[in-house]
């Protein structure tokens, strides 16, 4: 079985509002599998249903092999889900958490090793309202691996997080992935998806608007590069104009700077240079980056993926 997650015609909605609006797509054995999308897209929703939690409207959702509404007590058996750090126990240890949970399920693994994995080991006889926000979220992972779950499912892990609490998090995802466990996440963080995921669906409104590896959705980019300088004055309309390399590439300028979307960069940086000695304005910074998720994002819908 190398399909873990079968997702097909998955529609759900809530009045007349498609919260979830034909979503199909099927994740692989071992694999990270990122849903990347903006606030609304749809991905708790999308995950929710995997999980048993809540019935679509349409469609149908399989786990391992089973269907998750008709086998909901195993699916939940054999899968792990992060839960939020609000619904645990406010006056139990971490250990007694973990250990009351293992309660639940006839497969489980010992709350010493899971707070180990974690890091977490140190804290074992602490309440969970003493943790910092980064240990409460590796908390709950620990948690969503109590059974020792063949899929893990966890809901934005690292929203709210600080930039070192967050690189804990994806080397923790990354152990987790070590073990053989397919992982399932949510994001809204392009550099998380890019970092993590084997491959990424992007969704927006409802709907899986592209679905591959992070390298071949760069691909799609029709401009993949950002030629961004700046210069000692403001620019003319017309000086702006002039900097554009080819037709095909896109000129954005605002006051002393400028951002040009480019297929070739070199060529590019060749001809902002000789624009630049020809034009009589001193060049004071010019970077190139390759385009980003955010702009395959930018591509396919029209929007920004944060507002
Ligand atoms: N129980 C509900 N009743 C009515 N509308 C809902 C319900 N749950 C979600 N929605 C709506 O469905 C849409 C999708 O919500 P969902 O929580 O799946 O989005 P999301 O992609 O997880 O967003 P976020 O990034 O903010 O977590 C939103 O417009 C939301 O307001
Ligand atoms: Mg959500």
């Amino acid at each position: 079985m190398d399909e873990v997650i079968q997702v097909r015609g998955l529609v759900k909605r809530y009045g007349r509002l498609a919260a979830v609006d034909g979503v199909s797509f099927t994740v692989r054995r071992g694999e990270v599998f990122g849903i990347l999308g903006p606030n609304g897209a749809g991905k708790t929703t999308t995950l929710e249903i995997i999980e048993g939690l809540q019935p679509p409207t349409e469609g149908e959702t399989r786990v391992l092999g089973m269907d998750t509404r008709r086998d909901h007590l195993k699916v939940k058996g054999r899968i792990g889900v992060q839960l939020q750090a609000s619904a645990y126990f406010d006056y139990l240890t971490l250990h007694e958490i973990l250990t009351l949970f293992g309660a639940f399920y006839p497969r489980r693994l010992p709350a010493g090793e899971l707070l180990d994995a974690v890091g977490l080991a140190d804290r074992a006889r602490t309440t969970l309202k003493k943790l910092s926000g980064g240990q409460k979220q590796r908390f709950t992972v620990a948690a969503s691996l109590v059974n020792d779950p063949e899929v893990v499912i966890l809901d934005e892990p690292t929203t709210g997080l600080d930039p070192q609490a967050r690189h804990n998090l994806w080397d923790l995802i990354r152990l987790i992935h070590s073990y053989g466990k397919t992982v399932v996440l949510t994001t809204h963080y392009i550099e998380e998806a890019e970092a993590l995921c084997h491959r990424v669906a992007i969704m927006d409104d409802g709907r899986v608007v592209a679905l591959d590896t992070p390298s071949d959705l760069l691909l799609r980019v029709e401009r993949p590069y950002l030629v961004k300088l700046s210069t000692d004055r403001d620019l003319s309309p017309q000086e702006a104009e002039s900097l554009r390399p080819t037709p095909d590439d896109v000129v954005a300028a605002d006051g002393a700077s400028c951002r040009l979307r480019v297929k070739d960069a070199p060529r590019a940086v060749g001809h902002v240079l000789d624009w630049a000695s020809g034009s009589g304005l001193t060049l004071e910074r010019l970077e190139v980056v390759h385009a980003t998720l955010e702009d395959v994002f930018l591509e396919l819908t029209g929007k920004e993926l944060r507002d």
